[in-house]
């Protein structure tokens, strides 16, 4: 039984819903963000915050008070972003968690969820779904960091007997994405659509994702955190294939009946099929994703025109 979480990056889109998730089951909880794209407003009430960089060590130590358990969310989660400021990108995702694994010797903690992603993998042949044994060969900065950072968490982990699980969460999608042109597809067409404009399709839109709801990554890192095992990695998706094209297509559907997507140049660094095979999550914690992107879309949909309406 775990006592009291320290969630990085918890005032952002994912870290914010777990933490509202752990503060349900009971835990006392410990948001450590330093706001670059994260909101103040995303941290539920009842837990704690403090406004820090998962970079400083002093900042880190001080999170860890008391700590038993860490979800380490904070990153910079931009794969198109990162062919550019790759520096930016590796000196948080990779140092980042080096220096959170560095002041772990000196906590309580007992057990590390370490939140990965699906561009560790080589990019596949076909529009199957992915294994964990899937050759790891990133064609992003943004994988290489994330994968280099799980494996020192494994390593890192193991060497200091803290039990670590490392979640390859794919395209999560569901209500409060903050908005940037690079991430989060689901968000960047819905609110586009919403503006009067054309979703813009980077290449044929043929590119297959699979787009897990945010509330099946809090279920994944919840069993994660019950689990009786020292360590595992694990895909944390739906097995299922949606094409950029079909997305753009629901969302016309659903806000501008008639609305044409527009193409340009394809982006490099941004994999072609990516859809998880969640066999073995499903074996060694019981994952079962319970939302589907048609029956939760739209969720995002409202959440994005009462967010416009707020600000207009
Ligand atoms: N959203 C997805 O589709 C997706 C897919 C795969 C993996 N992930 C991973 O899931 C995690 C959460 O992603 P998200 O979608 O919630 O993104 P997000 O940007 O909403 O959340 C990340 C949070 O980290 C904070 N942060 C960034 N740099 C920091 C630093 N140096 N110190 C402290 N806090 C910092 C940001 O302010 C933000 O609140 C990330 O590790 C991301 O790489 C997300």
């Amino acid at each position: 039984m775990h006592r009291k979480a320290l969630v990085t990056g918890g005032a952002g889109f994912i870290g914010s819903r777990l933490a509202r998730a752990l503060l349900a089951q009971g835990l006392e909880v410990v948001i450590l963000d330093d706001l670059s794209m994260g909101r103040r407003e995303n941290v539920p009430g009842g837990a704690a915050f403090l406004q820090g960089d998962v970079r400083s060590g002093e900042d880190v130590r001080r999170a860890l008070q008391g700590v038993d358990i860490v979800f380490h969310e904070a990153a910079r989660v931009s794969i198109r972003a990162s062919l550019a400021a790759f520096h930016d990108d590796a000196d948080v995702n990779f140092m980042g968690t080096l220096n959170l694994l560095q002041c772990l010797p000196k906590s309580d903690v007992r057990r590390l969820v370490f939140a990965s992603s699906m561009a560790v993998y080589a990019d596949s042949p076909a529009p199957d779904p992915v294994s964990e044994d899937h050759p790891t060969e990133p064609i992003s900065p943004y994988g290489i960091a994330k994968l280099a950072a799980e494996r020192y968490c494994l390593q890192i982990c193991r060497d200091l007997g803290i039990a670590c699980h490392v979640l390859r969460y794919f395209n999560t999608f569901g209500p409060g994405q903050a908005f940037t042109p690079y991430v989060g597809v689901v968000t960047i067409f819905v609110r586009r659509l919403l503006e009067g404009q054309a979703p813009v399709i980077f290449g044929d839109g043929e590119q297959r994702r699979d787009f897990v709801h945010v509330d099946d990554v809090v279920a994944a890192n919840l069993l994660a955190m019950n689990s009786p095992a020292d360590c595992g990695v694990f895909n944390v998706g739906t097995g299922r294939a949606t094409s950029v094209n079909e997305i753009a297509r629901l969302l016309c559907d659903r806000i501008a009946p008639g609305c044409m997507p527009e193409h340009r140049e394809p982006h490099p660094g941004e994999l072609r099929y990516s859809i998880a095979d969640i066999r073995r999550i499903g074996v060694a914690l019981g994952y079962r994703p319970a939302t589907s992107l048609s029956e939760r879309i739209g969720d995002v949909i409202e959440h994005v025109r009462s967010a416009r309406q707020v600000r207009q």
